[in-house]
């Protein structure tokens, strides 16, 4: 007897034990993964890019956003209770990210764009704000604040009422039918947590996209206003100055390391990968490009880009005659190639390079001007630098190597003279979403 009752007590023991174990870690585990859920969310929303400053603690307060009348700042939005964001109700966050509102009734700047996190269901809020509760470390720094006229906010409730779409109506246009569910799942990411459209779309009169989701207008990502004078590009398949020619590999490794045999990141788009598209899913990756390539072009009647050798015969002929060539060869081929082609990942091709036949040549004159520098990412560990020519070379010479570029190798863009450099050079920031790191102490 005791033989057999020894092994039937410790079984029954153990599955009590098991049973005492596994309630309250069975718990645990759920919100475990409800937090990492909720962190993988707040990168596919790229929320630390505004509210992290380099350098400084995750969420604890970014940056600084410069308008015609002062500044606004993307606040702490750590859970500490006074200073973040610790007070605030699960309602209450989802109002503050889907709505504009915060906690205390006043509306938010679009700055903060929910206008497009107003597509975001309501699980992947609810994750993010146990994210944001139960995996962000409180920080006890203030925000600066902000001066009047800015903190009357009453003007952004008429703007929320005039521009931001209701959650409802966001939910309905996200439900609409897609080909297939990677399309969809692509289009949530992007029309939604990703608000790539916050960049790479027209804005209208009062600073609003001028279309929030694919459904309305050919006018959704197809290239925005230049952004601290880097100019995101139409996303469609434009031919030339969109995506017409990358194929889906090719937009998955750009927004996965930044780089790919067509292009290199720069500008607001090296934040964009870093803090955000970086840390997303292969699945997630391909299904961001199956949607963008199911996009059509905004501009039907653009011919595709071909490559014209004349250029690159020249040079090799040793005829620099043309107007930018001999800068060009000097300072440029060594990298970039005479045929433009580059050596890519590391030198990226100038041919047939949508960046440089885009109508606003604005990137162009600030890469060279003031040179660029992508960062490691995870999936590709080394950094690339392109030196500055700003004090090597003249407005002119400038201008003239800008206007090489875009007219050799088929590119056939417009030219630019030294008058539109020089005042892009001394050109003022855009008033909205200018990016300068603020110190917090
Ligand atoms: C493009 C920049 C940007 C991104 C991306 C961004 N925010 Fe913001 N956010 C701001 C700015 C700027 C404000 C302040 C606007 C104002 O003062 O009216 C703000 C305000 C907020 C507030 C209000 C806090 C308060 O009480 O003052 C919350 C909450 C918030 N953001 C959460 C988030 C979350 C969560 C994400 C990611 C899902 C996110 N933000 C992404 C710029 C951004
Ligand atoms: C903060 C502004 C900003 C946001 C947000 C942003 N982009 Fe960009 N993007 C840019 C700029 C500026 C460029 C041009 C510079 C470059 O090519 O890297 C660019 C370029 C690109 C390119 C390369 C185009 C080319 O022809 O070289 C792709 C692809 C792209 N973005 C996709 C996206 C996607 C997808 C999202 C949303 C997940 C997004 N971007 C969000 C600013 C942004
Ligand atoms: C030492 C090598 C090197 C030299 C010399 C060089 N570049 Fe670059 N260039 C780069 C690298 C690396 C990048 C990518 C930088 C980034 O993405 O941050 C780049 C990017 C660019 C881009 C943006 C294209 C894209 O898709 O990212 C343009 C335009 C450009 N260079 C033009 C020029 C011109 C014009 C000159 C001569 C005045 C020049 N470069 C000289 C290395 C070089």
């Amino acid at each position: 007897m005791k033989i057999r009752a020894f092994p039937f007590a410790a079984a029954l023991g153990a599955a009590a034990l098991l049973l005492l174990a596994s309630a309250p870690h069975a718990r645990a585990d759920d919100t475990g993964d409800l937090v990492a859920r909720g962190r993988y969310v707040a990168e596919a929303s790229d929320c630390s890019a505004c509210h992290t400053v380099k350098g400084g603690r995750p969420f604890a307060g970014g940056l600084a956003f410069r308008l015609p009348f002062g500044s606004i700042y993307a606040p702490n939005i750590s859970p500490d209770p006074i200073h973040g964001i610790g007070a605030y109700s699960e309602a209450a966050f989802s109002r503050a990210v889907r709505e504009g509102v915060r906690r205390d009734g006043a509306s938010l700047y679009p700055a903060m764009p929910f206008p497009s996190y107003a597509r975001m269901s309501d699980s992947d809020i609810h994750a993010l704000f146990t994210y944001f509760m139960k995996g962000v470390q409180p920080v006890a720094s203030a925000t600066p604040a902000i001066s009047w006229p800015l903190s009357m906010r009453w003007p952004m409730s008429l703007w929320r009422a005039a521009f931001a779409p209701s959650v409802q109506s966001a939910q309905k246009d996200v439900a609409r039918p897609f080909p297939d569910s990677a399309i969809a799942r692509g289009a949530y990411l992007v029309e939604g947590p990703g608000h790539c459209g916050a960049c790479h779309s027209p804005r209208g009169i009062a600073l609003q996209e001028k279309t929030l989701s694919a459904s309305s207008s050919t006018l959704f990502l197809s290239g925005g206003a230049p952004v601290d004078g880097f100019v995101p590009t139409s996303l469609r398949q434009d031919q030339r100055t969109g995506l017409a020619s990358w194929s889906e590999d090719d937009i998955v490794t750009f927004l996965a390391t930044g780089r790919n045999r067509k292009g290199e990141a720069f500008g607001g788009m090296t934040d964009a990968i870093s803090h955000g598209t970086q840390h997303l899913s292969d699945a997630d990756l391909h299904a961001i490009a199956r949607y963008l390539r199911f996009l059509g072009p905004n501009d039907p009647k653009a011919t595709a880009w071909q490559y014209d050798p004349a250029a690159a015969t020249s040079l090799r002929q040793g005829n620099a005659t043309a107007r930018g060539a001999k800068v060009y060869v000097d300072h440029c081929a060594a990298c970039h190639r005479t045929d433009g082609a580059g050596y890519a990942p590391a030198f990226p091709p100038l041919a047939g390079n949508p960046v440089v036949m885009s109508d606003k040549p604005d990137s162009l004159v600030h890469v060279v001007q003031s040179g660029a520098a992508l960062p490691g990412m995870a999936r590709a560990p080394s950094a690339f630098v392109m030196p500055a020519y700003g004090q090597r070379l003249s407005a002119e010479q400038i201008a003239d190597v800008v206007t090489f570029i875009r007219g050799a190798w088929g590119n056939n863009a417009s030219p630019v003279d030294a008058t539109s450099v020089a005042s892009l050079q001394h050109s003022a920031p855009p008033p909205v979403l200018s990016e300068k790191p603020v110190p917090l102490n």
